[in-house]
């Protein structure tokens, strides 16, 4: 017998000394919402190193590498699959996020990577299991889906959709109040009268499933049905967000297994537009083209059955040349790039670099999207945000607004309702800007660049652009567009003809700015 209690004894001293530190399961609750998303580390800590995973609700987990622990501070870094970059270059280099904590009494506090909006956000973990972790399990076998029907052409956004998404300013704090007060904004402040439509919730407005698997919102929207008879009610349409793997990139409910039912529920509510990112469709499904393909047109199939025109937007990062078949599975725009920040080095990318072999896929009803605006969110200067608003105008991209009107400058309202802009966005022949100068689809190494795109007119939309850092003189030859002999030009933003011009047209460009003009027929 006390052979016996010795042996316990040991045990739980060799447990205890496995168990040191900070080793063990830790929770946190991932939002300041009431609903229960956790983060969860698994640490096993041994002398300064500390191994283990982090798992998070929209991910099958993440090892921790470089995990080190100085006193009470712990750091580590995960790594995630990067996105996007230009069609048919290798797969863009892994995303690395350097996370560090406090261990404050029994409470290992850690600081978020800024977010949205710039907040930081410190999540609270509490130890919830001090054993030792188990390993990080395998991740389950992945769907093949083989085949699919294509879907038919919903007969809409004829023209690039325009509206407003949450994401860019208001990410996962978003709330029905914010979303009337933008429909409310929208319908008085220029935006509506500009062409801008579609008010669109993006990520964390749901919940969990009912009994019957029916997709419920959570506290931040009490009630879709009344927001979209509010939204209708301002002349406006109502978006949504989803995603065709079981949790949403924030780590929601998505829509894997559900998809009649939610498209059914969408339409119910009267939601006009959905926004459906791939996200955690990825530990679900193989990593093939036809499987994406496949997942994509079942919820394409499904929307044209709701019983409503739902605008179909694809969100994949623009993976597996999804240019090449994103209106064969019902989608009317698919993003061709990883997310957008507020910085020009982000914009610039995106805009300049990334688009240039898709411009052949789109048309009208089916659309590249470089992602959301980022105009008035502040981390740019109004000349960039002008070139923002021009490149994407010239890119026939959806301009959906991702700005709080409430706060919205004069100088931010008027980059934004530019109709001379808009009505190149909105061009009914829907051809897609190309870069003239210097031609060809290889990234450019100087700072000038001209991109022009034809229109339904017979004239020619044209930015004169400058990444460098000084102003500098950008010239538009009309041989380089395809054209010939003297013709008008309409500055877009001065909203001054210039007189006609020929053979070429050179303007002084700020660094970083744009000359939009357009060259009459
Ligand atoms: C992804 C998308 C973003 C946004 C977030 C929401 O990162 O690319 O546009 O929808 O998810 O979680």
């Amino acid at each position: 017998m006390r052979w016996l209690r010795f042996c316990a004894a040991a045990l739980a001293c060799a447990a205890a000394a496995n168990a040191q530190g900070l080793t063990g399961r830790w929770e946190a609750r991932m939002y300041p919402v009431d609903e229960a998303r956790k983060m969860v580390l698994a640490l096993t800590q041994q002398g300064g190193k500390v191994t283990g995973y982090m798992l998070q609700p929209n991910s099958s987990g993440f090892p921790l590498l470089e995990g080190t622990v100085t006193g009470n501070a712990v750091t580590f870094a995960t790594e995630r699959p990067g996105r996007g970059g230009p069609a048919g270059s290798p797969p863009p280099a892994p995303i690395r996020t350097t996370y560090n904590a406090v261990l404050q009494g029994d409470k290992l506090v850690m600081t978020m990577p800024a977010g949205r909006g710039g907040t930081t956000s410190q999540l609270e973990f509490t130890r919830v299991s001090t054993e030792v972790p188990k390993p990080l399990a395998p991740p389950p076998a992945r769907i093949a889906l083989t085949d699919y029907k294509p879907v038919p052409y919903n007969g809409l956004a004829k023209t690039p959709p325009m509206g407003w998404n949450s994401w860019n300013k208001f990410a996962g704090r978003v709330t029905d109040k914010d979303v009337r007060d933008m429909a409310d904004s929208m319908a008085s402040n220029g935006m509506k009268a500009a062409g801008y439509l579609y008010v669109n919730i993006d990520d964390t407005w749901e919940l969990d499933r009912d009994g019957n698997g029916n997709i419920r919102t959570n506290s931040k929207f009490p009630n879709m049905k009344a927001l979209a008879d509010y939204v209708h009610g301002k002349g406006l349409k109502l978006g949504i967000y989803s995603s065709p793997g079981p949790f949403t990139c924030a780590g929601y409910e998505g829509s894997f297994g559900h998809e009649a039912q939610d498209a059914k529920q969408y339409a119910a509510w009267g939601i006009d537009y959905l926004k459906y990112d791939w996200c955690s469709a990825s530990n679900v499904y193989e990593n093939t083209s036809i499987s994406m393909q496949a997942a994509y047109a079942k919820m394409g199939d499904a929307l044209l059955k709701s019983g409503r025109k739902i605008v179909y937007s694809l969100c994949q990062y623009g993976q597996q040349n999804v240019g090449e078949w994103g209106a064969k599975v019902g989608g009317n725009l698919w993003r061709t790039t990883g997310d957008i920040s507020d910085r020009w080095q982000s914009m610039s990318n995106l805009g300049f670099n990334q688009q240039l072999e898709r411009a052949k896929f789109a048309g009208p009803g089916h659309w590249n999207d470089p992602d959301m605006l980022e105009i008035g969110n502040g981390g740019m200067t109004d000349t960039e945000y002008q070139t923002h608003m021009s490149l994407w105008c010239l890119l026939a991209a959806p301009l959906l607004a991702g700005n709080d009107f409430r706060t919205m400058t004069p100088s931010i309202a008027a980059i934004l309702t530019n109709r001379e802009a808009i009505a190149v966005d909105q061009d009914k022949l829907g051809k897609q800007a190309v870069r003239v100068s210097p031609a060809g689809t290889a990234r450019n190494e100087g700072d000038l660049e001209v991109w022009a795109r034809p229109l339904a007119d017979g004239g020619y939309a044209v930015g004169l652009l400058n990444h460098g850092a000084a102003t500098a003189k950008v010239t538009a030859k009309w041989s380089d567009i395809g054209i010939k002999g003297s013709h008008k030009v309409r500055d877009l933003w001065a909203h001054a003809d210039r007189g006609a011009f020929a053979d070429e047209f050179s303007a002084d460009v700020p660094s970083h700015g744009v000359m939009m003009i357009k060259v009459a027929k």
